[in-house]
């Protein structure tokens, strides 16, 4: 069995990706700092394989500390890096938290990998360094824009640095995925999305309203340029996202891959915010409580992706509609209610 290193394993997409790459034959390694996520997510993927997938607790910045994961673990033959922070709020508040960490790791992880000739790395990109696109969907030609917040920075900066390396004659092959909106749970129940405090995400802000965690939903906006005046996204369910990881490592091994590519990852769809609630409603039955609020500083009116080359190199293909991955998200939400009893 090939073992892959997955940064970030026991976090919301890594944790999804882990089982999957079990499912595919592979054996993944995880390291993760728990600093956004739970211990309860290495049980849940414990309940799905049926057993557990080892895990180092090691912060992804510290090189030591890598270092001897890669010496105990001698036949690493892949990485998927995810261990990032992600809310974009925050980075603005502290943008050296977000450089120091989703930064830090990157390059830590890089130099670790060259000392032990490990030279396949699946990159967690975002969309959000397409910043607010001229033309839609955006392909993978669209020009990258500067970066809305720190955290879109770093996005954008680790996509450089994965460039400069693949173009200075390294023998490192990199594939950067760039994420649209990962939404919804496994279908088991057992692993999802697990927000610190107030969710800063949508999916989680209903589901956790609609359980009665939140009063109301706030939708930021109901004046953009859009069939119903609320922004549009992409919304992508995390299982789809979790298979293309699969495939990409999959194309690295095989020895298909470029120095550096760069995939969008989506459904080709955009939703806007009031139909991503009412489908929500639709997929489980529950009316959610929201009114219209002012405009969140920062947020990109529309983005959809084009996932032609996705679907083409890759093979990479979504199978879940938008109200099925909504249900996932709310039987998630039970099954979090259900536990805390
Ligand atoms: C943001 C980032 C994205 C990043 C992701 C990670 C930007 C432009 N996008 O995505 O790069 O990968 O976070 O977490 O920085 N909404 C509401 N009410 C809410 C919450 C959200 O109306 O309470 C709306 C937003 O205005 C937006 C949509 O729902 O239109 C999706 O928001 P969210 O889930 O926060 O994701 P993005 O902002 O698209």
């Amino acid at each position: 069995m090939k073992k892959i290193l997955v940064t970030g394993g026991a976090g919301y997409i890594g944790s999804h990706t882990v089982v999957e790459l079990v499912e595919a034959g592979y054996e993944p390694v995880i390291i993760d700092n728990f600093s956004n996520t739970e211990e309860r997510s290495l049980q849940g993927i414990a309940d799905i394989l049926g057993g557990d997938v080892t895990c180092h607790r090691i912060d992804c910045t510290d090189t030591a500390a890598l270092r001897e994961v890669f010496e105990k673990e001698t036949d690493i033959e892949g990485v998927i890096h995810f261990a990032a922070f992600k809310a974009v709020g925050e980075s603005v508040d502290e943008p050296l938290k977000y450089y120091h960490n989703n930064v830090g790791s990157l390059v830590a992880l890089l130099q670790v990998m060259k000392e032990f000739n490990v030279n396949k790395l699946v990159f967690s990109s975002s969309c959000t360094v397409y910043g607010i696109p001229a033309e839609l969907p955006v392909t993978e030609q669209t020009p990258v824009q500067k970066a809305n917040s720190p955290y879109g920075n770093t996005k954008k900066i680790c996509e450089e640095i994965l460039t400069d390396l693949a173009t200075s004659g390294s023998d490192m092959y990199t594939t950067a995925l760039r994420y649209f909106n990962p939404i919804g749970a496994h279908p088991s129940a057992k692993i999802g999305e697990l927000p610190l405090g107030v969710p800063n995400n949508l999916v989680p802000f209903i589901t956790q309203t609609a359980a009665g965690i939140r009063e109301q939903l706030t939708i930021f906006g109901n004046d953009y340029d859009t069939p119903d005046g609320t922004c549009i996204r992409d919304y992508v369910h995390v299982v789809d996202l979790a298979k293309a990881h699969v495939v990409a490592i999959e194309r690295l091994l095989s020895g298909k891959a470029g120095n550096i590519e760069f995939f969008n990852v989506g459904t080709g769809t955009g939703n806007t915010v009031l139909e991503a609630v009412q489908a929500f409603e639709r997929a489980t039955g529950e009316k959610l409580n929201y009114k219209i609020g002012p405009r969140r500083p920062g947020d990109v009116p529309k983005i959809f992706a084009d996932v032609t080359k996705a679907t083409e190199e890759l093979g990479f293909k979504t199978t879940t509609t938008l109200e099925e991955a909504m249900k996932s998200a709310w039987d998630w939400q039970m099954h979090l209610k259900e536990t805390a009893k």
